[in-house]
């Protein structure tokens, strides 16, 4: 939508008084590799997409924070004295959630919070795993930050927003969404480690091949719970491998090396496999970056599978879906490389394809994923887009 339509359809669900209306946009994200890493320590590599969502707010005196959509028929509006989490509020939460962390940050200054009107809009598919979530959180941080006349840095509103997802919405994620929503690039990918969040932006230029998203359209279903367990699990490794290293403070900080020297300590076979999934998968990631620095597409793309099947067979996340789309991927000739994105259990997968294939691995892709599921996929070309900003 454009920023003009936007303005006029905030106006008539809210009323004219144009010249206080401001407009945020942040976008969706996609990683190009590096899996559960992000709340080990460890590194990632995701890049953001020109898909995203927009936000159009004007402050209110009266300390009422409404909340619509136009993606959405449900609306909400809190009080900013009573804020709480409310299962029928749905994706309102979300807003809910960071309005919440904003308070907090602000402590005494808290009453410049004075209430607003915002209207959202998106085009990120939801429950795609392309971070619709961290989207809304860290575009509502910037919008409400801004019109109370407390500006954040970009790094600061992603950890705020991890802490309304964490604290508010009960998903422990990492920070991955949130850093690569807030501080994308165009044009680039961004090498982050998550427990100091130093960063380095590297250039994807893959001349003569495109990014191609495939969304498996299977709903997410448990997936949160999932996740939180998955959490449980590497904590619980690295305590016990704690014991050996004493100095080691997130599994990302192990190396492949120790990790082989040490693998035997921890006896719960399944620990085992999420650990090795942690600490190889760590090693891919920066590994990848080179390959992708020196443009060797055919290791970078060798490296995605490589995280696909650590994902499938040692971490568990895949599911029938995503391992169809792996394999249907893999088939296709000029396929160099492709992996599942996210959080798993369903959403999307993330190729990368040689331009001139490209229409037939949406083809062979389709048609093979239908027969074999029943679910009918959907691509997209990616682009990568810039990071959270006003319009
Ligand atoms: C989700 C979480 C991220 C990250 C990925 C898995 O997207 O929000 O923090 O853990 O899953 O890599």
């Amino acid at each position: 939508m454009e920023k003009q339509a936007l303005l006029q359809e905030f106006q008539e669900r809210f009323g004219r008084r144009e010249d206080e209306c401001r407009v945020f946009f942040t976008p969706g994200r996609v990683n190009l590799i590096g899996e559960y890493t992000d709340f080990n320590g460890g590194h990632v590599f995701p890049a953001s997409l020109s898909v995203g969502t927009w936000a159009v707010a004007r402050p209110r005196q009266d300390g009422i924070y409404h909340f619509q959509s136009t993606n959405f028929d449900l609306t909400v509006q809190t009080e900013v004295k009573s804020i709480v989490y409310k299962k029928e509020d749905d994706w309102a939460n979300y807003p809910k959630g960071v309005l919440v962390e904003l308070l907090k940050l602000a402590g005494e200054e808290a009453a410049r919070y004075t209430g607003a009107d915002i209207l959202f809009h998106g085009n990120i598919p939801n429950g795609a795993g392309l971070s619709s979530s961290a989207s809304i959180e860290v575009l509502t941080g910037m919008a409400l930050s801004k019109l109370a006349g407390f500006p954040i840095d970009n790094i600061e509103l992603a950890k705020l927003a991890q802490r309304a997802e964490n604290k508010f919405v009960g998903v422990n994620c990492g920070i991955m969404d949130q850093f690569a929503v807030a501080m994308g690039k165009a044009n680039h990918a961004i090498m982050l480690k998550c427990d100091t969040l130093d960063y380095q932006y590297v250039p994807v230029e893959l001349d003569g091949y495109t990014i191609v998203i495939t969304n498996t359209n299977k709903r997410r279903g448990l997936a949160d719970s999932k996740y939180n367990e998955r959490r449980a699990e590497c904590e619980s490794g690295l305590a016990i491998l704690q014991q050996s290293m004493p100095g080691i403070e997130t599994l990302g900080d192990i190396s492949y090396e120790n990790w082989q020297k040490y693998k035997d300590t921890i006896k719960d076979e399944v620990v085992q496999r999420r650990v090795d999934h942690v600490i190889s998968e760590n090693t891919r990631v920066l590994n990848a970056t080179d390959a992708l620095k020196k443009y060797d597409i055919a290791l970078f793309g060798k490296l995605m599978k490589q995280s696909h099947e650590s994902l499938r067979e040692l971490f568990e996340v895949t599911g029938k879906e995503l391992d169809v789309l792996y394999e249907e991927a893999c088939k296709v000739e000029g396929c160099i490389g492709t992996r599942m994105t996210g959080a798993g259990f369903g959403g999307c997968n993330v190729s990368v394809v040689k331009n001139e294939a490209v229409a037939s691995f949406k083809e062979e892709v389709a048609q093979h994923y239908e027969d074999r599921t029943g679910l009918v996929p959907e691509f997209y070309l990616c682009d990568i887009g810039d990071g959270a900003k006003e319009l």
